[in-house]
């Protein structure tokens, strides 16, 4: 299988490897090249087959569908794995977006709620409130973004660690409330329930506030079945998930993700049906049909990439 796990090219500027995409960076540019590497637990555990272009063009089309609401970052696609995007200096929030209240991970708002807390900072919950629940208004909870783990921020926090200022955080939060709800209106369309989603911002050339890095993919978002939603709250079953969970399921079960040096393999079949579901789900909700692409992904994208060697 024709599998992307990492690049190495020379003369495209220098490379920062992140968890899922390599970044080169030159002078006022960013090319971000979306592998097939599966992060979770702040770890790499697998390669899924075509993951790096569901990425990139789930990202594409919320692009051009948000791109009223705030200035992105995008420049060009080259290769269906590839955005050039402009070098924005990007803020160190993670913007947390959620619509439900729901979650496995430690510091997902279910978990926490469960724990028996109420009070967020910026809002509370009531008590009563049950998993998968739909919140009254999509809630923020950004975090720290850094390459430890992510510690959440509430408004005063970031006012008083002096992150940024509170007017440009005011327009932080705006933008991405707005983003989210159209987020969750146009997946509607597409029988899609937009849960949650993290957006990063950052300021431009002019210090203009910037949508950069990916939007609403299935790697920063959680998309449940709008059909069956309803049906399966009320009978107790978790929503039809059409997200990666079952992989980090897999992983919870079978080793210790947190802890653990080497994680086992995981099976052949989870990783086959993870990448018929980032297919299926790049399918949904854009409307259009996966190409899946032949020949060799890391040939290609040097290929394409050519106009942009320095
Ligand atoms: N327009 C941009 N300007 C500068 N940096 C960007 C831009 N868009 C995305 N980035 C950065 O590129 C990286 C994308 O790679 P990713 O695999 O998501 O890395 P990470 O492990 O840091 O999340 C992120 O660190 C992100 O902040
Ligand atoms: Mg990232």
């Amino acid at each position: 299988m024709n599998i992307l796990e990492k690049t190495n090219f020379k003369n495209l500027g220098e490379l920062y490897v992140g968890k899922v995409r390599d970044v080169y960076s030159q002078k006022d540019k960013v090319i971000l090249i979306s592998t097939d590497r599966y992060s979770a637990f702040d770890r790499n555990l697998a390669l899924i087959p075509c993951k790096g272009q569901v990425l990139t063009q789930t990202s594409r089309f919320w692009f051009k569908q948000t791109k009223d609401i705030v200035k992105n970052h995008i420049l060009d696609f080259p290769d269906p794995n590839v955005v050039i995007g402009k070098k924005c200096k990007v803020i160190p929030i993670e913007m947390v977006v959620r619509g439900y209240i729901t979650g496995i991970t430690g510091t997902s708002l279910w978990t926490l709620y469960q724990k028996g807390q109420r009070d967020f900072g910026d809002f509370t919950l009531p008590d009563g409130m049950k998993k998968n629940q739909k919140l009254d208004h999509p809630l923020l909870t950004p975090t720290t973004k850094s390459n430890e783990h992510d510690r959440p921020l509430t408004t005063a926090d970031i006012i008083k660690e002096k992150i940024i200022s509170e007017e440009l955080w005011k327009k932080l939060a705006d933008a991405a409330i707005k983003l989210f709800k159209r987020g969750q209106e146009i997946s509607l369309k597409h029988g899609l329930i937009l849960v949650d989603t993290k957006y990063e911002f950052g300021l431009d050339e002019k210090g203009e506030l910037t949508l950069v890095d990916e939007i609403h993919t299935p790697d920063s978002s959680r998309y449940w079945q709008a059909k069956t939603y309803e049906a399966r709250i009320a009978k107790g079953l978790e929503p039809e998930n059409f997200d990666k969970e079952f992989l980090r399921l897999w992983f919870k079960e079978n080793c210790d993700p947190y802890k653990d040096k080497v994680v086992p393999e995981a099976p052949k079949e989870l990783v086959e049906e993870l990448s018929r579901r980032y297919i299926q789900i790049y399918e949904q909700i854009t409307g259009a049909s996966f190409k899946i692409e032949s020949g060799d992904i890391k040939k290609r994208i040097e290929n394409n990439l050519k106009k942009y060697t320095i």
